[in-house]
């Protein structure tokens, strides 16, 4: 294989930048040319694109976004937007295409993979690490820093004033930040989808640890499919218990600012991994990390199979959340 491909798609997440680096100058060791689309598969659609050689890739690792821009394409959901897609395709003569993106990116590129037979490797970028077939996602650990520090900044000013805050994070559907950051930042309670708890149940636990002699908590939320929902779950718990409550959604905080060591250690894993499946000719897989190494799983089971949180971090939360 001499051409490829790289677009970046969905919520952008720190590390994809480091993920096109390496990606570019892996292809490049091994003669292989690189095009990037811009704004993902809207860009395809468009014929938007740039050559990338090793220089436009130079001095990117430790940006947080991505170079490429990226996009949530209707369009290219139809028959018709994916033809002029094939188009752009052929038209720069790509055999393969690296996807960095979720499970909503990677159907995109197998539809493209089975009516146009280009050869496709999806790379896991998203900061939700809600992605079947690797432990991390690219963008994840940078967004579980970034929520540790609000966590701490907020116990500040919790403690002060003996407050009870509520600190919504992103996550989708998923608990992966909240369990992650709330752990790590010793949080009285987390909120998490995966582990339902009615309001009755968690007024009680904080009665409880207020009479105990507790001033002050941190309640981490996963915003669970409905952002700012910890704003009417914060109320119910004033009304229930009588404790003052604060909110803090931190919303997009968490997808910027420069990715962590791991996520840019990870990135440079993936997209050297991704390229390597492209030069043997494989296609139709996610490179992702399992137990410390790399591992390809076929695309199709990253929205067949769905990722459970960590059960030994899960089983912390009754021990270390009080
Ligand atoms: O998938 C990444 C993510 O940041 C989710 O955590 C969040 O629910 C969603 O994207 C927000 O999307 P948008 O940036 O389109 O509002």
């Amino acid at each position: 294989m001499k051409h490829i491909g790289i677009l970046t798609s969905g919520g952008d997440a720190p590390g994809m930048n480091a993920c096109i680096r390496a990606a570019v100058r892996a292809a490049h060791a091994r003669d292989m040319d690189v095009v990037g689309i811009n704004r993902g598969f809207t860009g395809l659609i468009n014929d938007e694109t740039q050559v990338l050689d090793r220089r436009t890739v130079a001095n990117i690792i430790h940006l947080g976004g991505t170079i490429l821009g990226t996009a949530r394409s209707e369009e290219f959901k139809t028959r018709q937007g994916r033809e002029k897609a094939a188009l752009t395709l052929e038209r720069h003569g790509l055999e393969g295409l690296i996807v960095i993106g979720g499970e909503g990116s990677f159907q995109g590129g197998t539809l493209l993979q089975n009516e146009y037979g280009l050869k496709i490797q999806g790379l896991p970028g998203t900061i939700d690490n809600d992605v079947f077939g690797t432990d991390q996602t690219i963008g994840f650990d940078t967004a579980v820093n970034c929520a540790l520090e609000a966590v701490d900044r907020i116990r500040d000013t919790a403690l002060s004033h003996e407050r009870v805050f509520f600190l919504e994070v992103m996550g989708r559907n998923t608990g992966f930040i909240a369990l992650e950051s709330g752990i790590s930042g010793g949080a009285e309670q987390l909120v998490i989808p995966e582990e339902p708890k009615n309001t009755d149940e968690l007024c009680s636990r904080l009665k409880k640890s207020f009479s105990l002699g507790k001033k002050s908590a941190i309640i981490v939320v996963s915003e669970a499919g409905r952002p700012g929902h910890s704003v009417e779950l914060a109320k119910d718990v004033e009304n229930n218990t009588g404790f003052e409550t604060k909110v803090c959604v931190l919303g997009h905080l968490q997808r910027g600012g420069a990715p962590t060591a791991g996520d840019r250690t990870l990135a440079g894993k993936l997209g050297v991994a991704a390229v390597n499946a492209l030069y043997e000719e494989k296609s139709g897989y996610m490179p992702g990390i399992i137990r410390g190494r790399i591992a390809l799983t076929p695309l199709h089971h990253t929205w067949e199979r769905r990722k459970t949180l960590d059960p030994e971090l899960k089983d912390l939360m009754s021990v270390l959340c009080d």
